[in-house]
Protein backbone atom coordinates (compact mmCIF):
# COMPACT_ATOMS: atom_id res chain seq x y z
CA UNK A 1 0.00 0.00 0.00
CA UNK A 2 1.13 3.60 -0.66
CA UNK A 3 1.75 5.59 1.98
CA UNK A 4 0.16 9.21 2.42
CA UNK A 5 2.91 11.74 1.09
CA UNK A 6 1.20 15.15 1.07
CA UNK A 7 0.58 16.17 4.45
CA UNK A 8 -2.15 18.70 5.81
CA UNK A 9 -4.95 17.70 3.23
CA UNK A 10 -8.03 17.00 4.06
CA UNK A 11 -11.11 14.89 2.76
CA UNK A 12 -13.63 18.08 1.49
CA UNK A 13 -17.33 16.43 1.83
CA UNK A 14 -19.97 17.89 -0.82
CA UNK A 15 -23.98 18.36 -0.23
CA UNK A 16 -24.48 15.64 -3.09
CA UNK A 17 -23.67 12.17 -1.96
CA UNK A 18 -23.70 8.82 -3.56
CA UNK A 19 -26.87 8.15 -2.52
CA UNK A 20 -28.31 11.24 -4.59
CA UNK A 21 -26.63 10.01 -7.39
CA UNK A 22 -27.50 6.11 -7.23
CA UNK A 23 -30.90 7.62 -6.91
CA UNK A 24 -30.51 9.70 -9.97
CA UNK A 25 -29.49 6.80 -12.10
CA UNK A 26 -31.83 4.37 -11.02
CA UNK A 27 -28.86 1.94 -9.41
CA UNK A 28 -26.11 1.16 -7.18
CA UNK A 29 -22.82 2.01 -8.15
CA UNK A 30 -20.25 -1.27 -7.56
CA UNK A 31 -16.89 -3.18 -8.72
CA UNK A 32 -16.75 -6.18 -10.91
CA UNK A 33 -13.25 -6.79 -10.79
CA UNK A 34 -12.05 -9.55 -13.27
CA UNK A 35 -9.08 -11.32 -12.75
CA UNK A 36 -7.39 -14.47 -14.48
CA UNK A 37 -4.58 -15.05 -16.85
CA UNK A 38 -4.36 -13.21 -20.20
CA UNK A 39 -6.35 -14.65 -22.51
CA UNK A 40 -8.94 -16.12 -19.88
CA UNK A 41 -11.61 -14.43 -21.34
CA UNK A 42 -11.95 -11.35 -19.02
CA UNK A 43 -12.40 -8.40 -21.09
CA UNK A 44 -14.38 -10.52 -23.56
CA UNK A 45 -16.67 -11.14 -21.03
CA UNK A 46 -16.42 -7.95 -19.74
CA UNK A 47 -17.88 -5.93 -23.01
CA UNK A 48 -20.42 -8.45 -23.43
CA UNK A 49 -21.83 -7.54 -19.95
CA UNK A 50 -21.04 -3.71 -20.85
CA UNK A 51 -23.57 -4.19 -23.30
CA UNK A 52 -26.72 -5.88 -21.46
CA UNK A 53 -26.31 -3.27 -19.26
CA UNK A 54 -26.51 -0.79 -21.68
CA UNK A 55 -29.55 -2.61 -23.37
CA UNK A 56 -31.27 -2.67 -19.91
CA UNK A 57 -30.71 1.78 -19.51
CA UNK A 58 -27.80 0.91 -16.66
CA UNK A 59 -24.83 2.59 -16.62
CA UNK A 60 -21.36 0.84 -16.29
CA UNK A 61 -17.04 1.65 -17.87
CA UNK A 62 -14.68 -0.25 -18.37
CA UNK A 63 -11.84 -0.27 -16.87
CA UNK A 64 -9.55 -2.59 -19.07
CA UNK A 65 -5.80 -3.72 -18.76
CA UNK A 66 -4.39 -2.87 -21.73
CA UNK A 67 -5.79 0.31 -22.42
CA UNK A 68 -5.14 1.70 -18.83
CA UNK A 69 -2.02 0.98 -19.36
CA UNK A 70 -1.50 2.86 -22.67
CA UNK A 71 -2.97 6.51 -20.37
CA UNK A 72 -2.98 6.97 -16.80
CA UNK A 73 -0.55 3.73 -16.58
CA UNK A 74 1.85 4.30 -19.16
CA UNK A 75 4.74 4.96 -16.84
CA UNK A 76 4.59 1.14 -15.22
CA UNK A 77 5.72 -2.44 -16.67
CA UNK A 78 5.30 -5.43 -15.41
CA UNK A 79 7.44 -6.00 -12.00
CA UNK A 80 5.79 -7.07 -9.05
CA UNK A 81 6.57 -3.13 -7.69
CA UNK A 82 4.42 -1.75 -11.23
CA UNK A 83 1.68 -4.63 -11.23
CA UNK A 84 1.04 -3.60 -7.35
CA UNK A 85 0.99 0.35 -8.04
CA UNK A 86 -1.11 -0.50 -11.36
CA UNK A 87 -3.78 -2.70 -9.30
CA UNK A 88 -3.67 0.37 -6.42
CA UNK A 89 -4.46 2.96 -8.99
CA UNK A 90 -6.93 1.34 -10.81
CA UNK A 91 -8.70 0.36 -7.36
CA UNK A 92 -8.35 4.15 -6.66
CA UNK A 93 -10.21 4.67 -10.38
CA UNK A 94 -12.60 2.39 -9.64
CA UNK A 95 -13.82 3.77 -6.02
CA UNK A 96 -14.44 6.72 -7.57
CA UNK A 97 -16.16 5.83 -10.65
CA UNK A 98 -18.18 4.13 -8.01
CA UNK A 99 -18.83 7.38 -5.82
CA UNK A 100 -20.38 8.51 -8.81
CA UNK A 101 -22.65 5.30 -9.13
CA UNK A 102 -21.33 3.56 -12.22
CA UNK A 103 -21.15 0.28 -12.27
CA UNK A 104 -17.43 -0.54 -12.91
CA UNK A 105 -16.09 -3.95 -15.17
CA UNK A 106 -11.99 -3.77 -14.92
CA UNK A 107 -10.36 -6.40 -16.40
CA UNK A 108 -6.65 -6.87 -15.05
CA UNK A 109 -5.05 -9.62 -14.54
CA UNK A 110 -4.12 -8.77 -11.19
CA UNK A 111 -2.13 -11.82 -10.22
CA UNK A 112 -1.43 -11.30 -6.69
CA UNK A 113 -3.91 -11.98 -4.54
CA UNK A 114 -2.83 -8.88 -1.37
CA UNK A 115 -3.18 -6.27 -4.25
CA UNK A 116 -6.91 -7.28 -5.02
CA UNK A 117 -7.85 -7.45 -1.01
CA UNK A 118 -6.58 -3.87 -0.59
CA UNK A 119 -8.75 -2.94 -3.07
CA UNK A 120 -11.53 -5.23 -1.64
CA UNK A 121 -11.07 -3.77 1.79
CA UNK A 122 -10.22 0.02 -0.01
CA UNK A 123 -14.29 -0.61 -1.01
CA UNK A 124 -16.20 -2.49 1.43
CA UNK A 125 -14.57 0.31 3.70
CA UNK A 126 -16.34 2.54 2.14
CA UNK A 127 -19.60 0.56 2.10
CA UNK A 128 -19.25 -0.40 -2.00
CA UNK A 129 -19.97 -3.15 -3.74
CA UNK A 130 -16.99 -4.94 -4.64
CA UNK A 131 -17.87 -8.53 -6.71
CA UNK A 132 -14.08 -10.78 -7.26
CA UNK A 133 -15.01 -12.83 -10.44
CA UNK A 134 -12.25 -15.40 -11.27
CA UNK A 135 -12.25 -16.37 -15.02
CA UNK A 136 -10.83 -19.34 -14.70
CA UNK A 137 -9.56 -21.69 -17.70
CA UNK A 138 -6.46 -24.17 -17.34
CA UNK A 139 -3.31 -22.32 -18.26
CA UNK A 140 -3.34 -24.51 -21.50
CA UNK A 141 -6.67 -23.18 -22.17
CA UNK A 142 -5.31 -19.43 -22.45
CA UNK A 143 -2.11 -20.64 -24.19
CA UNK A 144 -4.21 -22.15 -27.12
CA UNK A 145 -6.33 -19.26 -27.47
CA UNK A 146 -2.98 -16.37 -27.54
CA UNK A 147 -5.67 -13.63 -29.11
CA UNK A 148 -2.06 -11.03 -28.84
CA UNK A 149 0.71 -13.69 -29.66
CA UNK A 150 2.09 -12.99 -26.50
CA UNK A 151 2.44 -16.60 -24.74
CA UNK A 152 3.95 -17.67 -27.89
CA UNK A 153 6.38 -14.83 -27.22
CA UNK A 154 7.20 -15.62 -23.66
CA UNK A 155 7.60 -19.26 -24.07
CA UNK A 156 10.51 -18.23 -27.08
CA UNK A 157 12.11 -16.01 -24.35
CA UNK A 158 10.98 -13.00 -25.57
CA UNK A 159 8.90 -11.25 -23.26
CA UNK A 160 10.32 -11.85 -20.01
CA UNK A 161 8.09 -11.95 -16.14
CA UNK A 162 4.63 -13.50 -18.37
CA UNK A 163 2.02 -14.51 -16.11
CA UNK A 164 1.14 -17.83 -15.95
CA UNK A 165 4.87 -18.81 -17.67
CA UNK A 166 7.65 -17.13 -15.51
CA UNK A 167 5.64 -15.06 -13.34
CA UNK A 168 2.89 -16.24 -10.61
CA UNK A 169 -0.84 -16.35 -10.99
CA UNK A 170 -2.23 -16.61 -7.60
CA UNK A 171 -5.89 -17.46 -7.75
CA UNK A 172 -8.84 -15.93 -5.76
CA UNK A 173 -9.88 -17.97 -2.48
CA UNK A 174 -12.91 -16.18 -2.17
CA UNK A 175 -13.65 -15.16 -5.41
CA UNK A 176 -17.94 -14.51 -5.27
CA UNK A 177 -18.24 -15.42 -8.82
CA UNK A 178 -16.29 -18.00 -11.09
CA UNK A 179 -16.33 -18.41 -14.67
CA UNK A 180 -14.94 -21.10 -16.69
CA UNK A 181 -14.78 -19.54 -19.99
CA UNK A 182 -14.17 -22.43 -21.87
CA UNK A 183 -17.32 -24.73 -20.37
CA UNK A 184 -19.68 -21.76 -20.74
CA UNK A 185 -20.91 -19.76 -23.00
CA UNK A 186 -20.49 -15.73 -23.19
CA UNK A 187 -24.87 -15.64 -23.05
CA UNK A 188 -24.21 -17.94 -19.50
CA UNK A 189 -21.46 -15.84 -18.05
CA UNK A 190 -23.71 -12.33 -18.59
CA UNK A 191 -26.81 -14.18 -16.90
CA UNK A 192 -25.02 -15.40 -13.99
CA UNK A 193 -23.54 -11.77 -13.61
CA UNK A 194 -26.91 -9.56 -14.03
CA UNK A 195 -28.45 -12.04 -11.48
CA UNK A 196 -25.68 -11.35 -8.95
CA UNK A 197 -25.99 -7.76 -9.70
CA UNK A 198 -29.84 -7.80 -9.20
CA UNK A 199 -29.72 -10.31 -6.08
CA UNK A 200 -27.27 -7.16 -4.70
CA UNK A 201 -29.99 -4.58 -5.49
CA UNK A 202 -27.17 -3.40 -7.74
CA UNK A 203 -29.78 -3.07 -10.76
CA UNK A 204 -33.48 -3.21 -10.35
CA UNK A 205 -34.85 -7.10 -11.25
S1 LIG B 1 -1.39 -6.72 -14.22
O1 LIG B 1 -0.58 -7.89 -13.92
O2 LIG B 1 -0.70 -5.47 -13.84
O3 LIG B 1 -2.75 -6.79 -13.64
P1 LIG B 1 -2.63 -5.92 -16.70
O4 LIG B 1 -3.94 -6.59 -16.65
O5 LIG B 1 -2.56 -4.46 -16.40
O6 LIG B 1 -1.56 -6.74 -15.79
O7 LIG B 1 -1.99 -6.11 -18.14
C1 LIG B 1 -1.93 -7.41 -18.67
C2 LIG B 1 -1.93 -7.37 -20.19
O8 LIG B 1 -0.69 -6.84 -20.63
C3 LIG B 1 -2.00 -8.79 -20.72
O9 LIG B 1 -3.33 -9.11 -21.11
C4 LIG B 1 -1.08 -8.77 -21.89
O10 LIG B 1 -1.79 -8.37 -23.05
C5 LIG B 1 -0.11 -7.68 -21.62
N1 LIG B 1 1.22 -8.10 -21.11
C6 LIG B 1 2.39 -7.66 -21.61
N2 LIG B 1 3.42 -8.15 -20.89
C7 LIG B 1 2.89 -8.92 -19.91
C8 LIG B 1 3.47 -9.70 -18.85
N3 LIG B 1 4.77 -9.75 -18.66
N4 LIG B 1 2.62 -10.38 -18.02
C9 LIG B 1 1.28 -10.31 -18.20
N5 LIG B 1 0.69 -9.60 -19.18
C10 LIG B 1 1.48 -8.89 -20.03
Amino acid sequence: MADQKATNVHWHEGDITRDFREKLLGQKGATIWFTGLSGSGKSTVAVALEGALYEAKRLSYRLDGDNVRLGINKNLGFSAEDRTENIRRIGEIAKLFVDTGVIVLSSFVSPYRADRDTVRALHEEAGMDFIEVFVDVPLEVAESRDPKGLYKKARAGEIKNFTGIDDPYEAPEKAEIILNSHEMSLDEEVDVLLAELKKRGIIPG
